[in-house]
């Protein structure tokens, strides 16, 4: 079954190469990115995870925890982990889970047999301090993610969490957002100090609140 936006993601224990994590108690009051890859020892894969490393400060600023998961087992982990290291310039600094029996990938649906057989596909899971699934990206083996989206999208989130905003097209951190159409005009200057410009009746932006 298809883990969908809004669902409470499945808990799972795993071993990982920073030891067992129980996915809900490490999550904790944070958020998570769940994250899988087709296989250790890859090409796009090693890209991928050394660009995760590099970005962690990044994870770490919006309060965000990144676990890496492929069906390969712990030793090839480790043993992979020294060639990103060299080749990408980083340090791998986030676990790495180790699914050889598939369990987790089922969980989640990462397996796409008509893709890629018996591999987990690029799939990502962002997921919020209360366990329920934020955002389902997919993507094939031959394409590598860019994890500056993946943060921008976090942005967003969060954000969207905490305020009756949306975000439009192509909109980044600092850029001005849409107001719900749950606001009233008459709500606007309470809710939104800074303002709002009606370009249309459904179509009203303001400022970034928080900044
Ligand atoms: C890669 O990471 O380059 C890769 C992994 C699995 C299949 C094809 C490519």
């Amino acid at each position: 079954m298809a883990v969908r936006l809004g669902d409470i993601a499945p808990d799972f224990t795993a071993e990982t190469t920073e030891g067992q994590v129980k996915f809900h108690e490490w999550i904790g009051d944070k958020w998570a990115v769940l994250f899988s890859h087709p296989k250790d020892f890859t090409p796009v894969c090693t890209t991928e995870l050394g660009t995760v490393a590099r970005l962690k400060p990044e994870f770490d600023k919006r309060n965000v925890r990144v676990i890496g998961l492929s069906v390969d087992p712990l030793s090839d982990h480790r043993e992979w982990t020294k060639d990103i290291n060299e080749t990408q310039n980083t340090t791998v600094n986030f676990p790495l889970i180790a699914d050889p029996d598939r369990k987790i990938a089922q969980a989640y649906d990462m397996i796409h047999p008509n893709a890629l057989d018996n591999l987990t596909v690029r799939s990502v899971f962002v997921v919020g301090p209360d366990k329920k699934v934020k955002l389902t990206l997919t993507y094939p083996a031959s394409t590598g993610r860019n994890f500056d989206e993946i943060l921008r999208t976090i942005d967003s989130l969060q954000l969207t969490s905490r305020f009756q905003v949306a975000t439009p097209a192509n909109w980044k951190d600092g850029d001005d957002v849409i107001v719900l159409n749950s606001v009233k005009d008459e709500e606007i200057p309470a809710k939104f100090p800074k303002g709002a410009t009606k370009i249309k009746p459904y179509l009203r932006t303001t400022p970034q609140p928080d900044k």
